[in-house]
């Protein structure tokens, strides 16, 4: 805050923010948003660095923001409801995250699907090294995982099927972050709260960013799902009356797209919307996304 306005506000001509704000249990407060650094960390390989500089926006942005999380990208997939694109953001972010150079491993939690690894062998040859699948559930799940990366993986998905809660709260715990694709279709908002009564259980602070898959922006089911969510978060319903403060609506949003369908088995040449989610996951405010993705067309366009 600047100076003035607090010492404005100390003398009482402004009102204090502070006490508009809802109460949160300092146990779960967020922590202050870090915006994550948006250059090439100096320790980056000269071919990787060449290669994340000429990468279209808003990737380029993501790739940026994944170099500079300290400890590596780690994120599950999860919601209690199937056919919501959990496997797809897992597949498509962890190619993203491959552009890292970093070694990913993405965890194919979804025992009766197992779509993840048929992905991957559907793609064969192409794809990329730097992506192991494996396929785990259940209790030893924690320490294989923990395990495998300890050896040396940087960054980390999981993607949990819809019905075993048990395998949702494990991989929670490796993660201590998620996102949950819903679609926005009143029978499928209203259904959060199955997924958020497991956050609530977790006694754990778990970072969850809610986001609205296979969406229609322009309908207006698409601003009450977004309105009802917000309603979740602050409190105002009686499922959650203390509200969810670890959990988040992002901006980004992925909309039903007839062509994802097609890029099943195979590595996407466009990871547009995809990179935009993951950026905002990650830290960098939606409009600062936005800016740059704009910057990057205009300067595209002047090129021609
Ligand atoms: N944005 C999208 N638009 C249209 N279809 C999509 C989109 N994302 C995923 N799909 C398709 O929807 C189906 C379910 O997606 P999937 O990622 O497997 O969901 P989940 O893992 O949550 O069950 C798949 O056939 C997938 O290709
Ligand atoms: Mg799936």
């Amino acid at each position: 805050m600047p100076r003035d306005l607090a010492s404005q506000q100390t003398q009482g001509l402004v009102p204090s923010p502070a006490s508009e704000e809802p109460f949160v249990p300092s146990t779960f407060r967020a922590e202050p948003a870090t915006t994550p650094a948006l250059t090439v960390p100096s320790h980056v390989a000269d071919a990787v660095r060449e290669l994340v500089t000429e990468l279209p926006e808003p990737l380029k942005t993501a790739v940026l923001a994944a170099l500079n999380t300290p400890d590596g990208v780690k994120i599950t997939m999860g919601n209690a409801k199937g056919g919501v694109m959990k496997t797809t953001l897992s597949v498509y972010i962890a190619l993203i995250l491959a552009l890292t150079g970093e070694p990913v491993l993405l965890v194919d939690a979804d025992d009766t699907n197992k779509t993840c690894l048929k992905w991957q062998a559907a793609a064969g040859e192409d794809w990329p090294p730097l992506v192991t699948v494996v396929g785990y559930t259940g209790s030893a799940m924690a320490k294989q995982v923990t395990d495998l990366m300890a050896r040396g993986f940087k960054h980390l998905i999981i993607d949990v099927g819809p019905t075993d809660k048990g395998v949702l709260k494990t991989a929670w715990m490796l993660t201590k972050r998620g996102i949950v694709p819903t679609q926005q279709h009143v029978g499928d908002v209203v259904q959060l709260t199955t997924t958020f009564d497991l956050l609530e259980e977790m006694g754990e602070r778990i970072d969850l960013s809610v986001m609205l898959a296979k969406s229609f922006p322009k309908r207006s089911s698409y601003t009450n799902a977004r309105d009802y969510i917000q309603g979740l978060i602050q409190g105002e319903s009686a499922d959650h009356p203390d509200g969810l403060p670890t959990v988040e609506l992002l901006e980004g949003t992925i909309p039903l797209l007839e062509g994802i369908a097609d890029t099943w088995g195979s590595i996407p040449d466009d990871f547009g919307y995809f990179g935009s989610v993951l950026a905002e996951v990650l830290g960098v405010p939606a409009p600062v996304i936005a800016e740059r993705e704009a910057a990057w067309q205009h300067e595209a366009l002047g090129a021609r």
